[in-house]
């Protein structure tokens, strides 16, 4: 027998019916079969307000027209979108907003992916009949370091004051003033503060608020957009590299509704001129004292030489902003070719990576009932983006505790007995203290204690998956006796030769006191970099690297999701990074054969089945999380 849904409602938009649980916005229920409602104020992820009047609707049995952003469905309703009267206000609407609207499209840096613009050309009236002199407010208003707002240009839809309440809670914009007078600004008109600016723009329906690095760059048309992940942290935010004539424009976000759900912080977003090329660099090597430039042949060919002479005594320091295909290689020409352990990504000595390090995924922080953020406020700092799934879960009902790292008994006390769901958080310097707190958490609470470590850089967990580890190997693997020495034992070491890796100079090499005595002693330094930098004066060979922006593969963020990067720049004259590796190993007898990045990728599974995950977007996982 076929059970009745009662949780679902049956309606006709437009004389489509259509099926969707209750609570569903007629907006979103018509948008369901495809009928498209213009709004404004509304957003997906925030509460209506219905302000801006837009999206008015017809309903039957309704004596007004309905804001469809706030409506939720019911049994047998009857909503019309496109009637006479709708149309006149939809009109009327749009009219009224241009009133005091300044013609700015032509200059303005939203022309092109305007909602305001595009619904004036697809509703609006074709022509104003507005006989009087504008309003005029003030514009470029700077609201911080980072944003300006143009007030003439607001239409006061509140989703700016919305996110800083609903999606961030700082709290720091708001509406001032009543009436006609009404504008946008924060309190006392301190510069804003907030890690999370950028968003701003983006949500912002009209040109009103701008991001100063992206003011005047671009018409969005003459942008080339390339889906790529955020260099910024290990979070692993989705972001659309935009870039004009080979130079980036800005970062925009990309939803991942699993990862960043839709938003990026400000550090992530605004890092993008960190990843801009100054200058066609050649390889170099040093010869009595001075770098001369010369062809790839002749750099890797005093590589080739400078290795062997070094034999197994050399070591590799591979950054965790590179791919994992760029790893893969790295780790084979060192663990196979050189028959060096002496293997690391990693800039301080941390305890070790495990795989339970990842057992609660970013989104379930939001199935969470109590959350401990050991570290306090390094955790966000850390990964920033992580700060809006704590408060979007806080708005449900999460308890978040923030604790220094040595305080963890203070979140042991803390968290109650009949906790059901509870997650730790914590960065990786503090991953002893985070495994003794969540296994005495197991001991106390009758519910699940999952732990996430923040890992460095945006691909420091596939750094750990894939063995860039002086004693572990692909798959946290033990090797059996073969372990090398750690990056911080180095100097001293009686090593002859240094390789470093480095594709972000966000997360580069910065040698330590001891190193920097160290380095002028070694035979060889090889430095295979995207951007200039001090080591280059202690080099013997100078590899010019692609920048993160500029290269196609995949990085893992910190719960261990799979992502792919891919090139948003040109600079063809560089040879791709893996192809040095492949020239310099077969140099030293090796025959690797590789084409292209998707046949390391696929290596790379091979060597780490649960890598296949990628394909599906998944994360890697390496057991049952505990
Ligand atoms: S500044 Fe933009 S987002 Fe904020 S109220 Fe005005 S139009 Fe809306
Ligand atoms: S949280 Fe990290 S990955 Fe996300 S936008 Fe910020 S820096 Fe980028
Ligand atoms: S979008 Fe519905 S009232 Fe603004």
């Amino acid at each position: 027998m076929a059970t009745v849904q009662t949780d679902q409602v049956t309606l006709t938009v437009n004389g489509q019916s259509v099926t969707v649980p209750k609570g569903t916005l007629i907006l979103d229920a018509a948008k369901k079969i495809g009928i498209d409602i213009p709004i404004f104020c509304s957003h997906p992820k925030m509460a209506p307000v219905a302000v801006c009047r837009m999206c008015l609707v017809e309903v039957e049995k309704m004596p007004k027209l309905q804001p469809a952003c706030a409506v939720y469905v019911a049994d047998g309703m009857v909503v019309k979108t496109t009637t006479e009267q709708v149309n006149k206000y939809q009109k009327g609407v749009l009219e009224f907003l241009l009133i005091n609207h300044p013609l700015d499209c032509p200059i303005c840096d939203k022309g092109g992916e305007c909602p305001l613009q595009d619904q004036t050309y697809q509703y609006g009236p074709g022509a104003s009949r507005y006989q009087f002199d504008k309003a005029h407010f003030d514009k470029a208003v700077p609201l911080s370091d980072k944003i300006l707002l143009d007030r003439e240009r607001c239409i006061l839809c509140w989703r700016c004051t919305r996110f800083s309440e609903e999606i961030s809670g700082e709290r720091e914009l708001a509406l001032i003033q009543r009436g006609v007078h009404t504008i946008i600004g924060t309190f006392n008109d301190e510069p804003a503060q907030s890690a999370y600016q950028g968003n701003w723009t983006e949500i912002c329906p009209v040109g009103a608020l701008t991001s100063r690095q992206y003011r005047f760059i671009s018409r969005p048309w003459d942008l080339d957009r390339t889906p790529s992940i955020c260099p910024g942290c290990s979070m692993g935010c989705n972001i659309q590299i935009d870039a004009r004539n080979n130079k980036i424009g800005r970062f925009q976000s990309r939803e991942n509704l699993a990862v960043d759900d839709s938003w990026l912080c400000d550090y992530g977003r605004y890092s993008f001129p960190n990843f801009q090329r100054q200058s066609l660099e050649r390889p170099r090597v040093r010869r009595d004292g001075r770098l001369e430039e010369v062809s790839y042949e002749e750099a890797i060919a005093f590589t080739v030489d400078g290795l062997k002479r070094a034999g197994g005594q050399a070591a590799g320091w591979a950054s965790p902003a590179d791919t994992n295909e760029e790893l893969v290689l790295f780790r084979r020409l060192f663990r196979e070719v050189l028959r060096s352990p002496h293997l690391d990504h990693r800039s301080a000595i941390v305890p070790d990576a495990e795989p339970d390090d990842m057992s609660l995924a970013i989104a379930d922080i939001e199935r969470l009932d109590h959350a401990v953020l050991l570290g306090g406020q390094e955790v966000i700092d850390a990964a920033p983006v992580l700060h809006l799934r704590l408060f979007k879960a806080q708005r449900k009902g999460l308890n978040v505790l923030k604790v220094g790292g040595g305080d963890a008994k203070k979140a042991l006390d803390g968290i109650p007995a009949d906790a059901r769901a509870v997650g730790i958080l914590a960065t990786e310097a503090n991953k002893t203290a985070a495994v003794d707190l969540q296994s005495k958490l197991q001991r106390k609470v009758k519910g699940s204690v999952r732990r996430l470590l923040v890992t460095t850089g945006p691909n420091g967990r596939g750094a750990k998956d894939l063995g860039i580890l002086p004693h572990l190997g692909p798959g946290y693997t033990s090797l059996n006796g073969q372990a090398g020495k750690a990056r911080t034992e180095w100097p001293g070491a009686g090593l002859r030769a240094l390789y470093v890796h480095e594709s972000s100079p966000l997360h580069g090499f910065t040698p330590s006191d001891a190193e920097s005595m160290w380095l002028p002693t070694l035979p060889l330094i090889v430095f295979h970099r995207f951007k200039p930098s001090p080591l280059d004066e202690m080099a013997h060979v100078i590899f010019p690297g692609h920048a993160f922006t500029e290269k196609d593969g995949t990085v893992t963020n910190m719960e261990g999701r799979v992502q792919r990067i891919s090139r948003g720049l040109d600079a063809d004259w560089v040879l791709e990074d893996w192809r040095v590796f492949q020239e310099i190993a077969n140099g030293l007898g090796a025959g690797w054969g590789y084409d292209s990045v998707a046949e390391i990728t696929a290596d790379l599974v091979r060597l780490l089945p649960p890598y296949a995950a990628f394909t599906t977007g998944e994360r890697v996982l390496w057991g049952e999380p505990a």
